[in-house]
């Protein structure tokens, strides 16, 4: 009785076992990296960042309005050390998305290959506008005056854009409002923006860069957490690699698949 139980209890772990990772090809690995950066890394930063942004504003009213407060000066350093991080890994999930995109996304570098249509022009480009949005985000970081903030910001801004604008990445956009390449570029945008802006709050007495600030980033966060929604929502439509010639014969208006049908299915190997 004990060994059949034990049998049992093995056989279910063995079963479990074949899941995993196991039935994902390399390219579906690749697929989860920023996924995984982004849960792992970026959204903790983000409650850090609204945290320690609560805390510098409760702190500003409450000084600017005579009283003491019992939050320390340092939230307002915290906030920006933070949000400057916050800025890079943002910047760089998207990139590490678009890259994927480029290279593995319906009509990417990949499937252009496959039809011989593959420009190595194109590819130099695309490879090209990598490393300048890499290298204007590095400089932005660097930079001082107002000027070169302004150069740098739109140059790593552009960058997205244009690498966003690539065969193979899907932008949804007949449906922008809930797309999140859309919602991706514009956070990431406002992130470059909100970097590119940090001395001017400080200098600025009249808080107008401030105010504007406030709103923008209260709209990144909106962004972010349609991030959230859309981005696991991509995760669950969009079949593993060696699935996809199977489920795209799939009837999405009616929502039905041919293998429902256990007579086609024995015809067809979807297996492969
Ligand atoms: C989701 C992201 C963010 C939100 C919601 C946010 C929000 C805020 C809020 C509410 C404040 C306080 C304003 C006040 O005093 O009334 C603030 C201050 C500030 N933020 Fe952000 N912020 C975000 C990201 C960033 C990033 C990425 C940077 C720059 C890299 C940044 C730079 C600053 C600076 C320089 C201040 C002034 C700090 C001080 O007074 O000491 N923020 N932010
Ligand atoms: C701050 C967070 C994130 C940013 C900035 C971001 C950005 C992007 C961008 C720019 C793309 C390329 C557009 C495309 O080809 O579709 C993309 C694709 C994708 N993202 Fe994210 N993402 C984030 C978080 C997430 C999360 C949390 C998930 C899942 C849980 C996710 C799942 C996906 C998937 C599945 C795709 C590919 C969609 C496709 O194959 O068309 N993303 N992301």
């Amino acid at each position: 009785m004990f060994e059949i139980f034990i049998m049992d209890i093995f056989n279910s772990l063995q079963s479990q076992l074949i899941f995993g990772f196991t039935f994902l090809k390399n390219e579906d690995l690749i697929a989860l990296i920023h996924p995984a950066l982004a849960v792992v890394f970026v959204f903790p930063l983000i409650g850090m960042v609204a945290n320690f942004a609560w805390q510098t504003r409760q702190r500003r009213l409450a000084v600017a309005g005579g009283g003491k407060s019992k939050i320390p000066p340092v939230v307002g350093r915290e906030h920006v050390q933070i949000g400057r991080w916050l800025t890079g890994s943002v910047v760089g999930v998207t990139l590490v998305a678009l890259a994927y995109s480029v290279v593995f996304g319906s009509g990417g570098f990949l499937a252009q290959q496959k039809q011989g249509s593959l420009d190595s022009f194109q590819v130099t480009f695309v490879a090209l506008m990598f490393i300048a949005t890499i290298a204007s985000l590095v400089l932005l970081y660097r930079a001082r005056t107002k000027l070169w903030r302004a150069i740098f910001a739109t140059l790593s801004g552009m960058g997205l854009v244009i690498l966003g604008s690539q065969d193979g990445v899907w932008r949804l956009s007949n449906e922008w409002y809930w797309s999140h390449y859309y919602f991706g570029i514009a956070v990431s945008l406002l992130m470059i923006f909100s970097l590119a802006i940090v001395e001017d709050i400080y200098k600025d007495r009249a808080n107008r860069w401030r105010y504007v600030h406030i709103i923008l980033n209260c709209l990144a966060l909106l962004l972010f957490v349609g991030q959230g929604i859309t981005g696991a929502r991509d995760l669950l439509e969009v079949p593993l690699s060696w699935q996809k010639p199977a489920v795209y014969k799939c009837n999405f208006n009616k929502k039905v698949c041919r293998v429902n049908n256990p007579d086609i299915f024995k015809e067809i190997d979807i297996i492969g």
